[in-house]
């Protein structure tokens, strides 16, 4: 379908900004993405009827004009073709999701962290997602896992108001508990001590969060999964620089862990990469 499109975009579209498209190409629910910032309106219109044209379940297209941004990392949209409207139903993992992508984060590029945690997490474990969006990770995990319980957090009132319904949707009350806030607080407050696993997807925050994920494990310990951004270039690892400096934080608190399962989960610009690493943190100092 792609190459269709291409194809068809090729006529009317300089190939400069095809490349471009193509990058930064999005498809969730009926609402296409275009994450390029350069589209003038003629070539606009172009490119939108010709996605909805080839993607027929597609009714709207939006290009993205700011990069994710602030403490509820969401982006700006701008209206290229069809309805005007950002919010939209998308499915994954036998799981449908409600989200308005004007007011909450949400990347289908995670499918496939999604799934890998939902493989990873055990029956009757008790897990906190200090940075749940909509649920994605949460909802995708209580469906197909069989946790005792995911505590899922989010400090944007819209994301959580969407996780809500998507709790409703899924069908998964009682197991997956919603939670607005700060997940520094609410852990201090209400989770020390709870969990078998702590998801923090927040590249931005992790580091910075990681004391408060430790005080969420049980005292016995459990298991961080650790999202971040790292640059790096040449001959430069990106997973063993992520290690040093989370191995540098978790020994500055006396942690004691190993490094599990850890990956590239994608490219993020020129040098920049999206990594997780999988910790294993054995029992907790008296402090935590
Ligand atoms: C990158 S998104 C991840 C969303 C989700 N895990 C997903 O896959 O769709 C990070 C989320 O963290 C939330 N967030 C940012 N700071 C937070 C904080 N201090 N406490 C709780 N949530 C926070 C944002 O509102 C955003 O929804």
């Amino acid at each position: 379908m792609r190459q269709r499109l291409k194809e068809k975009l090729s006529t009317n579209v300089p190939s400069e900004m095809l490349r471009q498209i193509y990058n930064s190409f999005d498809i969730v629910g009926d609402i296409a993405i275009i994450k390029t910032l350069s589209l003038d309106n003629v070539n606009a219109e172009k490119v939108a009827n010709q996605i909805m044209a080839i993607h027929k379940g597609v009714k709207t297209v939006f290009a993205q004009t700011s990069p994710v941004i602030g403490d509820y990392r969401v982006r700006t949209l701008s209206l290229l073709g069809g309805e005007d409207r950002t919010e939209t139903r998308c499915k994954e993992r036998g799981c449908v999701f409600s989200v308005d992508l004007a007011k909450c984060y949400f990347s289908p590029r995670l499918l496939f962290e999604r799934s890998r945690l939902a493989g990873v997490v055990k029956k009757g474990e008790i897990v906190v997602n200090m940075f749940a969006g909509v649920g994605c990770f949460s909802i995708i995990i209580a469906k197909t896992a069989c946790p005792t319980q995911v505590y899922s957090i989010d400090i944007n009132p819209e994301a959580v108001k969407y996780m809500e319904e998507n709790v409703k949707l899924n069908r998964v009350y009682g197991k997956v508990t919603p939670l607005l806030g700060d997940s520094k607080e609410i852990v201090a407050a209400k989770l020390r001590w709870k969990a078998d696993r702590v998801l923090m997807p927040l590249p931005e925050k992790a580091l910075e969060y990681l004391p408060d994920a430790l005080s969420a494990l049980k005292e016995g310990g459990g298991w961080i999964h650790f999202y971040a951004f790292q640059h790096a270039v040449g001959n430069e690892d990106p997973i063993g620089k992520t290690k040093q400096k989370v191995a540098a934080k978790l020994d500055s608190l006396s942690a004691s862990y190993s490094f599990g399962v850890s990956r590239i989960v994608r490219s993020t610009g020129p040098n920049w990469y999206q990594t997780v690493l999988d910790i294993k943190v054995g029992p907790l100092p008296s402090k935590f």
